[in-house]
C-alpha cells in the first residue's frame, strides 16, 4: 500500500476545498440562466427549497460515508455493504461513478479551456496583438484542444501535490479571491444603466411557474450539479475530514455557501445581460428567451465588455479570472476521484495515478473537441441527466437500506456527541430513507 492517506488540516480547508468543488460553472453560468429561463425568483425559491430538501440530505450521505469508511467509493461502498450481492452492487455503483465524474470533467475541461481563452483574450489587447486576440475568441479545434490540455495540465498539477499540498492549498487560496471578484464585480455592474431592469427579470417571481413540472426538473438537476453529488467526489472529500470535526455542520455550510454564491452569480450574470441590451447587445434568443447556452458566456458578455471602453478591458479580465477560478476548483474535485481510487485500489503512485488518469481524460476531451458536434452534447447529457440521478439514487439506498443505523449515528456522533439527540438525526435518517430516493425517481422519471 503506498503512502498514508492525506486529511485537510483545518475546518477552513475543508470548507474551501468543499464548497470550491461545489461553486464551479454550475453556479455562476448555470444557475442565473436557469433562473431567468425559469421565472426568476419562482425558479430561484423552488432551488432554495430541492436544494436543502434534498440535496443537503444527499450530500451528508457522501461526507459520513467517506469519513467513515476513509476511503475511496468503492471500496467504501463495498465497506458498509454486508452480504455478497450488496458488496456486488457497491462494486458497480462506485465503478460507474467513477467513470461518470470521468467524463463530466472531459467535458467541462473544453468549457474551461474557453474561459482561460477568454482570459488571455483581453490581455492580447492590452499590448494590441489583435490578430492573438481573434484567434483567442474564435472556436476552433487547435484552439480547444491548446486550452483543454493547458487546464488539464493545471488540475493535474494540483491533484499530484496531494490534498493538503495541493487541493486544501490551492483552494483556501481561490475561493476567498473568488468571493471578492464576484463581489466587485456585482457593485460595478449594479451601477450601469440597465441594471435594475436586470435585478427585476432575476427577483420578481412568476409564481404561476413555480409548479411547473420542467422548472422542478431543472432546480433538481441544478442542485444535483451544483453541489457534486452521486460520483463520490463529496465522498472522497469526506474521507479526507478529521474525526473531530461535526459533519452536520459543516456539511450544512458547504450547503449555504454553495448555494450563497449560485445566489450571488445570479446578481451579477443577469443585471450584466439587460446592461447588454441597454448598450445594444441582443439578449434574446430567436424563440424570445434569454440567451443561456455557450453563446451567453462566448458573446454576449464580451460583447458587453467591448461596449465599457478602456475598463471593459479589465472587467473581462476579472470575470473571465473568476470563471477560470470556478472552473479549477471543481475540476480538481472531479480529478481526485479517479486518483483516489488508483492509488487505494491498484497501489499506484499519487503522483503516476494523477498523470496516468489526467492524459486519459485529456484524450477523452480531445475526441470530444474533434468530433464536437455529435459528442458534447451526447456526454453532457448522459452524465448529469442520465448518470448522475441514477447514482444519487443509489446513494442513498445505500446509506438508509443496506448500511446499518447504529454504524451511522456513530460515525456522525464523533465530532458531534450530542447527535443523538439533535434535529438532524431526528430528520435525516427518515429523508434519505424514503423522500431523497423517491423524489430523485418521481424527477427522473418526469
Ligand atoms: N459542482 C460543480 C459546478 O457547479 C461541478 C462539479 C464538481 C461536479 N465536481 C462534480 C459536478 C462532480 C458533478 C459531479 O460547476
Amino acid at each position: 500500500m503506498a503512502a498514508p492517506r492525506g486529511e485537510f488540516s483545518s475546518r477552513f480547508g475543508f470548507l474551501m476545498a468543499a464548497s470550491g468543488s461545489a461553486v464551479g460553472l454550475g453556479n455562476i453560468w448555470g444557475f442565473p440562466t436557469n433562473a431567468a429561463s425559469n421565472g426568476g425568483a419562482a425558479f430561484l425559491i423552488a432551488y432554495l427549497i430541492l436544494a436543502f430538501a434534498l440535496a443537503y440530505p444527499a450530500l451528508m450521505a457522501e461526507l459520513i460515508i467517506g469519513r467513515y469508511a476513509r476511503s475511496n467509493a468503492v471500496t467504501a461502498l463495498r465497506k458498509i455493504s454486508a452480504g455478497e450481492r450488496s458488496r456486488a452492487a457497491a462494486m458497480l455503483v462506485g465503478f460507474i461513478g467513477i467513470i461518470t465524474v470521468s467524463l463530466i470533467l472531459s467535458f467541462y475541461a473544453i468549457v474551461s479551456g474557453w474561459m482561460i481563452a477568454f482570459f488571455f483574450d483581453p490581455l492580447a489587447r492590452i499590448i494590441n496583438f489583435d490578430s492573438a486576440s481573434r484567434w483567442l475568441t474564435t472556436d476552433a479545434v487547435l484552439r480547444n484542444s491548446i486550452f483543454v490540455v493547458l487546464f488539464m495540465l493545471v488540475t493535474v498539477i494540483i491533484i499530484r501535490a496531494g490534498v493538503k499540498d495541493g487541493i486544501e492549498k490551492w483552494a483556501s487560496r481561490l475561493m476567498p479571491s473568488l468571493i471578492i471578484i464576484l463581489i466587485l464585480l456585482i457593485i460595478y455592474v449594479l451601477t450601469l444603466p440597465g441594471a435594475m431592469e436586470g435585478l427585476r427579470a432575476y427577483l420578481v417571481p412568476d409564481f404561476s411557474r413555480i409548479v411547473e413540472p420542467a422548472l422542478v426538473v431543472d432546480a433538481m438537476g441544478q442542485a444535483f450539479f451544483s453541489l457534486s453529488l452521486g460520483v463520490g467526489t463529496m465522498l472522497i472529500y469526506g474521507s479526507y475530514i478529521s474525526k473531530e470535526e461535526n459533519l452536520p455542520t459543516i456539511g450544512g455550510l458547504v450547503a449555504l455557501l454553495d448555494i450563497g454564491i449560485a445566489v450571488l452569480a445570479g446578481l451579477l450574470i443577469l443585471p450584466a445581460m439587460y446592461v447588454a441590451l441597454a448598450n445594444g447587445v441582443e439578449i434574446f434568443d430567436a424563440e424570445g428567451g434569454l440567451i443561456a447556452g455557450p453563446g451567453l458566456i462566448v458573446s454576449v458578455l464580451p460583447a458587453l465588455f467591448n461596449t465599457m471602453g478602456s475598463i471593459g478591458v479589465f472587467v473581462a479580465l476579472a470575470f473571465f479570472l473568476l470563471m477560470t477560478i470556478a472552473s479549477l476548483t471543481s475540476s480538481i474535485s472531479m480529478l481526485e476521484v479517479p486518483v483516489a481510487y488508483g492509488v487505494e485500489h491498484h497501489g499506484l503512485e499519487r503522483k503516476n495515478a494523477a498523470i496516468i488518469v489526467g492524459s486519459i481524460i485529456t484524450i477523452i476531451s480531445l475526441i470530444v473537441v474533434f468530433y464536437f458536434d455529435p459528442l458534447f452534447d451526447m456526454v453532457v447529457t448522459f452524465t448529469t441527466e442520465v448518470s448522475q440521478p441514477l447514482l444519487g439514487f443509489s446513494f442513498c439506498i445505500f446509506v438508509a437500506w443496506i448500511w446499518r443505523r447504529n454504524d451511522i449515528l456513530q460515525e456522525i456522533k464523533q465530532g458531534s456527541p450530542e447527535a443523538e439527540n439533535g434535529l438532524f438525526w431526528k430528520v435525516w435518517p427518515f429523508y434519505v430513507k424514503y423522500i431523497c430516493p423517491l423524489a430523485i425517481l418521481v424527477v427522473y422519471f418526469q
